[in-house]
């Protein structure tokens, strides 16, 4: 039985005392949930500060990237160890946010997994397809080609270390969710080109759904077979509708 998770990716919002609000707020609505694992992944400038409000509850702490490289002259980045060092189990890699707006190529997500892995950390692969994709129907195509460029750079059996989350580009922070339907199908393709590499990894990595996921769609999506959990962006920022999430999973 593969665990459930949900991860809330704050983006770039917060400052010290909407934190302190909302993560003692998730710790409170969240208090009863078990059997589900949570993560957030507040902007770099919080981690420690959130690190600090979480100590002694099950919540985990995660980070939105990292850099590829793992250490020296490279200004304003910040490094794998850096993230453990601060207590994180989690990083996101490949955010089509990352991938659109600062160019991140899928050989640079790659590296970025691979220098995760290699501090320690759980790294949290995004992989998506545009609307414009979609619609040429070329979905498939499309998140094979990212999920494959990491699996070429750490090998099938390191996969398992990590989660991937598809998140449909079209679907993030649009209002416009995925149906339960589409999110099971790509997320059946992306194990079916697991297993063709490795049955174990296929069966046991966690493959979460993000995009516009809410309070009131959240057990529809989470229900799904191949479904495990969620990446939620907007409706993490408000601490009881992210518990909501949470306790539908
Ligand atoms: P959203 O974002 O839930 O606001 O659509 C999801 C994400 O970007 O991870």
């Amino acid at each position: 039985m593969r665990e459930q998770l949900i991860i809330g990716n704050w983006k770039m919002n917060g400052s010290g005392a909407a934190n302190a609000e909302r993560v003692q707020g998730l710790i409170a609505e969240t208090a009863h949930i078990s059997g589900t694992a949570i993560g957030i992944c507040p902007p770099f400038p919080y981690l420690a500060q959130v690190r600090g409000l979480l100590a002694g509850t099950a919540i985990r702490l995660g980070a939105q990237n990292l850099s590829d490289r793992t250490e020296g002259a490279y200004t304003g980045e910040v490094s794998g160890a850096m993230l453990h060092d601060l207590g994180c189990r989690y990083v996101l890699v490949g955010h089509s946010e990352r991938r659109s707006l600062y160019g991140e190529s899928d050989a640079v997500v790659a590296d970025k997994f691979a220098a995760a892995l290699g501090a320690g950390l759980t790294p949290v692969l995004c992989v998506g397809e545009t609307g414009e994709e979609r619609q040429e129907g070329i979905t498939h195509a499309v998140i094979s080609r990212q999920l494959q460029a990491v699996i070429d750079k750490v090998g099938i059996a390191r996969i398992a270390k990590g989660v991937i989350a598809y998140e449909p580009v079209w679907a993030i922070g649009t209002g416009e969710t995925a149906s339960p339907e589409q999110a099971q199908e790509v997320h059946q393709a992306l194990r079916l080109l697991l297993a063709t590499q490795d049955r174990s990894v296929a069966d046991s990595v966690q493959l979460l759904y993000g995009g516009s996921v809410r309070a009131d769609n959240a057990a529809v999506l989470f229900a799904q077979p191949d479904i495990d959990g969620g990446l939620i962006g907007g409706a993490s920022l408000n601490a009881a509708t992210f518990a909501s999430i949470c306790r539908s999973a």
